[in-house]
């Protein structure tokens, strides 16, 4: 089975891709590795090979998720090249668990080995920088990663959650492939703060994370109740008890209209998401093989521009409360 495509660099990439940020810790129900080998296995089986982790992807410590990849694709005999591997550096987590920012062009370059070694592979197709450093001008940081791609580890470069100034800073130095930011039908902000426009106008992807707004707008978490101790949901404010109520209203209107079109709320919002632009690959994140297959239904959606007005006047009459990070973490992105 194959999955339509859309532009990375000179990449023909199937979307959606799968963000495998979950099956390593975050949201409750991560760690269960039989599960998540099965998910992975299915998503290759299924052709969504556009797969999304990070070095900082781990419960207890970093490389976990990364670790998990390697051995699935050894397990499974996935071949090397069916996959576009995507991977991120810059959220460096110190032995006492506490987290820095790094984009130095030594870091870079020993964050990208430890990588391909946690992967197991040579090469690493979508590189990003996680997070921008304040404290080491991106020219530098840009300037290692086009270093990293001339000795042929990194094919392509990404930035993730930077402003549009950094963008271009970032795209004087190097070619930037693709920016990854939250952009969902919770969050729309890349459309108004200079992200579309910049990515549009220096020929960027656009790869969209938190398509289902982490479980919001896919009616996962229906009550605070539905939240485990060890969920990190618990601390980001759109999930708050003052919060989370207003937000459930706007879920439930978005319901409504998901279900009257015939297709699952996660669905819509996938599928909305690919609508607003052609340079725009979602990765919703999943640890089931059901939900895979229902979020890569949402390619059987299409929508009429009047149900695309619709859900504008839902989007705009219904405000998102609440900040998708906590305070400290607000001020680690549009750097
Ligand atoms: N660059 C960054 O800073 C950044 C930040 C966050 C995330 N990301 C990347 O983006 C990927 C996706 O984002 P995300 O995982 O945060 O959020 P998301 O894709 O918006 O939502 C994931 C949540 O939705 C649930 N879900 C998935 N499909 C569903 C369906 N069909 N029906 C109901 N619930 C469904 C998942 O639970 P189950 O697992 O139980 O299905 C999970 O709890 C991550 O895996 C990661 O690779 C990047």
């Amino acid at each position: 089975m194959s999955l339509p495509t859309r532009k990375i660099g000179k990449d023909d990439v199937p979307y959606p891709g799968l963000g495998t940020m979950g099956m390593s810790g975050w949201y409750a129900g991560f760690g269960d590795t039989e599960r998540n080998i099965a998910t992975l296995k299915a998503a290759w089986e299924k052709g969504c090979r556009f797969w999304d982790t990070a070095d900082i992807y781990g419960d207890k410590r970093m490389w976990e998720n990364e670790e998990l990849i390697s051995q699935v694709m050894k397990e499974c005999n996935i071949p090397r090249k069916d996959i576009f591997l995507a991977t991120k550096f810059g959220n460096w987590q110190r032995e006492d668990g506490s987290r820095v920012i790094v984009g130095t062009p030594e870091y870079v370059k020993e964050a990208c080995d430890r990588s391909l070694k946690a992967l197991g592979t040579d090469y690493i197709d979508l590189y990003y920088q996680h997070r921008v450093d304040k404290n080491t001008p991106i020219e530098d940081t840009m300037q290692a990663m086009k270093e990293l791609q001339s000795a042929g580890k990194i094919r392509y470069i990404g930035l993730s959650e930077c402003s549009a100034a950094t963008l271009r800073r970032a795209c004087a130095v190097v070619k930037v492939d693709a920016l990854q930011v939250e952009y969902s039908l919770w969050e729309t902000s890349p459309e108004t703060n200079g992200l579309f426009d910049a990515c549009k106008e220096l020929g960027v992807a656009f790869v969209a994370y938190s398509p289902l707004g982490r479980g919001l707008i896919s009616g996962s978490v229906r009550s605070r109740k539905d939240l485990t101790p060890d969920d990190n949901r618990w601390k980001h404010p759109r999930f708050s008890e003052e919060n989370f109520p207003k937000n459930v209203e706007l879920v439930e209107e978005l319901a409504k209209l998901a279900a009257a079109k015939g297709v699952t709320s996660a669905q819509l919002a996938i599928a909305w998401v690919h609508a607003q632009w052609d340079g725009i690959l979602a990765i919703p994140g999943t640890t089931r093989i059901e939900r895979l297959e229902e979020n890569l239904d949402s390619l059987k959606v299409h929508f009429t521009p009047e149900e695309l007005a619709e859900i504008r006047k839902i989007l705009d009459s219904f405000p998102r409360a609440g900040t998708r990070y906590p305070e400290a973490m607000m001020r680690d992105v549009h750097i």
